[in-house]
């Protein structure tokens, strides 16, 4: 894992601001301790996955691709409608991001102003390149220019399919209000391209533990961040860059950093300092979850089982 770094001054800030938000004065309400921190999205666009993560106060926002709208049973516009305003009306006024299928500029802009007048909360996903791949004819710079002219129309953009700190750079400079770096696909690519050796043990992260769905992956941690793969974090490395980037230039483009497969990604992600992280539900669902979490808390109630007696009264 790369170095994590805290500065003393950050430390000191930390300690101050305790004496102030912690409060022992009575009758003062308590200040919420961390209301700085990072956001966490779920990343899906199946309600029944994103209803009960908002109620429990762990998402305050949603991101969407066509791909997560096929799986969430959409087979025509009306019901990626019927879906996305769901959500919406669920998660109002936090954001929900929606993708743009249109390829060509004006069609984008057209596409965009229709998923915008949905609800108040829509945000347009847009990709920022990749159009060439899809018919070399048509102009690479598109997704740029479309998150300009959303910018002007004071339409909110993500620009999506992220890969490198450049492209962040010019999402930015286009007038993106965030950005979506892809750290776990970059992190997949650069697994099958390093051949690392796949055998655990060489590394305080890993524990044995349940697979992902598809089985290939561990879910709360990543056999890959286990293995020592030379380029192993170079998803939170992405997101490390940018944020150093950002920072530095005072740009105020969100890094929504995205596509995660374990927990290990999403810790040091919050360590690298993405703005929000958009997280899969099945995730998500496991939040409170640890294998020793569970083998602790069996033997909690396991050993109050003795004071199963009459409760003393204050
Ligand atoms: O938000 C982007 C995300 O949906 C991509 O995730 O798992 O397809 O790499 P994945």
């Amino acid at each position: 894992m790369f170095d994590v770094q805290q500065t003393k001054a950050g430390a000191h800030n930390r300690r101050v601001r305790m004496a102030e938000v912690n409060t022992t004065a009575k009758g003062k309400k308590l200040a919420h301790p961390s209301a700085r921190a990072p956001r966490i999205f779920a990343d899906t666009a199946t309600y029944s996955e994103i209803e009960p993560l908002y109620k429990a106060g762990i998402i305050n926002g949603v991101t969407t691709n066509p791909s997560l709208m096929k799986k969430a049973g959409a087979k025509n516009w009306d019901q990626v409608k019927e879906i996305s305003q769901s959500i919406c009306k669920l998660l109002d006024p936090n954001p929900v991001s929606l993708e743009l299928t249109e390829l060509t500029f004006d069609k984008m802009l057209e596409q965009a102003e229709m998923l915008a007048s949905w609800a108040d909360n829509v945000v347009v996903k847009v990709p920022i390149g990749g159009y060439q791949a899809v018919d070399p004819s048509f102009d690479p710079y598109t997704g740029l220019k479309v998150v300009r002219a959303l910018w002007e129309r004071d339409i909110k953009t993500n620009c999506t399919l992220i890969f490198n700190s450049t492209q962040a750079f010019w999402a930015a400079n286009a007038g993106a209000t965030y950005i979506s770096p892809f750290l776990g696909r970059l992190a997949d690519y650069a697994y099958k391209n390093d051949e690392v050796e796949k055998a655990p043990g060489n590394s305080l992260y890993y524990i044995d533990d349940h697979k992902n769905e598809k089985g290939d992956q561990n879910v709360f941690n990543t056999e890959f961040v286990a293995s020592g793969g030379k380029r192993k974090d170079i998803g939170s490395r992405l997101i490390n860059e940018i944020s150093a980037m950002f920072t530095n230039y005072d740009i105020h483009t969100e890094i929504l950093a995205a596509s995660f497969r374990n927990f290990t990604q999403v810790s040091e992600c919050l360590l690298a300092g993405a703005d929000i992280l958009t997280v899969p539900a099945p995730i998500l669902e496991k939040v409170a979850d640890h294998p020793l979490t569970d083998e602790g808390m069996v033997r909690f109630v396991e050993d109050s089982k003795v004071f199963d007696n009459e409760p003393a009264m204050a």
